[in-house]
């Protein structure tokens, strides 16, 4: 692995192996001093052109884990401003020796662009509605820790899947390790054409819940332009928000996820969020061992 750029086509083993190695740093994190030395004189950068909460804190408390450099790249406050290419942009970092750069970018194929321009390893944070390799990673790490595997497992993801690289990356994913995807969402919230993704699609929640091991619930994108081909935010809560009366016609093992941020009260509402049954907070938990897994390896380590 040079770049992780997508999880499309990834093989089972590959996965599998980032999950072994994340589980190790899961240890490395509970420790009383949570640090270990395998990156020391390393730079990591982030370079988030897109708003962040999780994926940049979570890269970076990753990499200084790790007991890498940070270098955090600003594009609001940065010569993106005045008028500087991303090329131009990545160029600049790497001459300032940074070793491995994590980029989030609005346009598809910005983070695979930068890996042609540079010669260090590069990580995808989300290109568009394209792809999110790490959230993928996490989600799969999240699902096989609470059911074992992943293998049989069916997974319904609801909502904004047209505008979600975390829906396309979870597709690609969740198959390769044994689980059945069905996306749910009004035929305005879904790829124009699903030929390219392994998954069924329906645009009815209902029937769905009594045979779905996992909902994965998706915030609607309206920064994308979402909410232009959708009824009001409280109609679509009515159709596909998860509340705790459907949660209730789930089996009893199963899980509720989601990439954050949430929307209390649209896709799900607070009290799904804070019950035992959700994943989200666990998500969020193992996204640094996975982020360490996944800098570690692409630095050349090896457990
Ligand atoms: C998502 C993203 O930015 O792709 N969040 C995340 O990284 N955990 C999903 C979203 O913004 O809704």
């Amino acid at each position: 692995m040079s770049h992780l750029l997508t999880v499309e086509g990834l093989p089972r083993e590959e996965i599998e192996e980032i999950l072994d190695t994340a589980e190790s740093f899961m240890e490395v994190l509970e420790r009383d001093i949570p640090k270990v030395p395998a990156l020391r004189g390393s730079t990591v950068a982030t370079m988030f052109f897109e708003a962040s909460t999780r994926t940049r804190l979570s890269f970076e408390r990753a990499a200084k884990a790790l007991s890498a450099d940070v270098m955090t790249f600003n594009p609001g406050t940065s010569s993106v401003s005045k008028g500087e290419s991303l090329k131009d942009t990545a160029l600049t970092l790497q001459a300032m020796g940074c070793n491995l750069m994590v980029v989030r970018h609005q346009a598809v194929g910005a983070a695979h662009r930068i890996a042609e321009w540079v010669d260090c390893p590069v990580v995808n944070a989300g290109d568009g509605a394209h792809q999110h390799p790490t959230q993928a990673l996490i989600d799969c790490l999240a699902l096989r820790r609470r059911f074992g595997k992943l293998d049989g497992l069916r997974v319904s993801v609801v909502g904004d899947i047209r505008h979600s690289r975390v829906a396309r990356s979870d597709a690609f994913a969740f198959t390769a390790m044994g689980a059945s995807v069905t996306w749910v969402a009004p035929a305005t919230l879904l790829p124009p054409s699903l030929e390219m993704f392994p998954v069924t699609a329906t645009a009815d929640l209902e029937p769905q819940l009594p045979d779905s091991d996992v909902i994965y619930l998706l915030r609607v994108q309206s920064e994308r332009g979402a909410t232009s081909g959708l009824p009001s935010s409280s109609e679509f809560a009515a159709r596909y928000g998860m509340d705790l009366d459907r949660l209730a016609r789930l089996p009893s093992e199963a899980v509720v996820m989601h990439p954050g941020p949430i929307n209390r009260g649209v896709e799900l509402a607070g009290a799904v969020a804070d019950d035992p049954r959700s994943l989200i907070v666990e998500q969020v938990g193992v996204g640094v061992a996975v982020r360490m897994a996944v800098l570690f390896r692409l630095s050349g380590g090896q457990l």
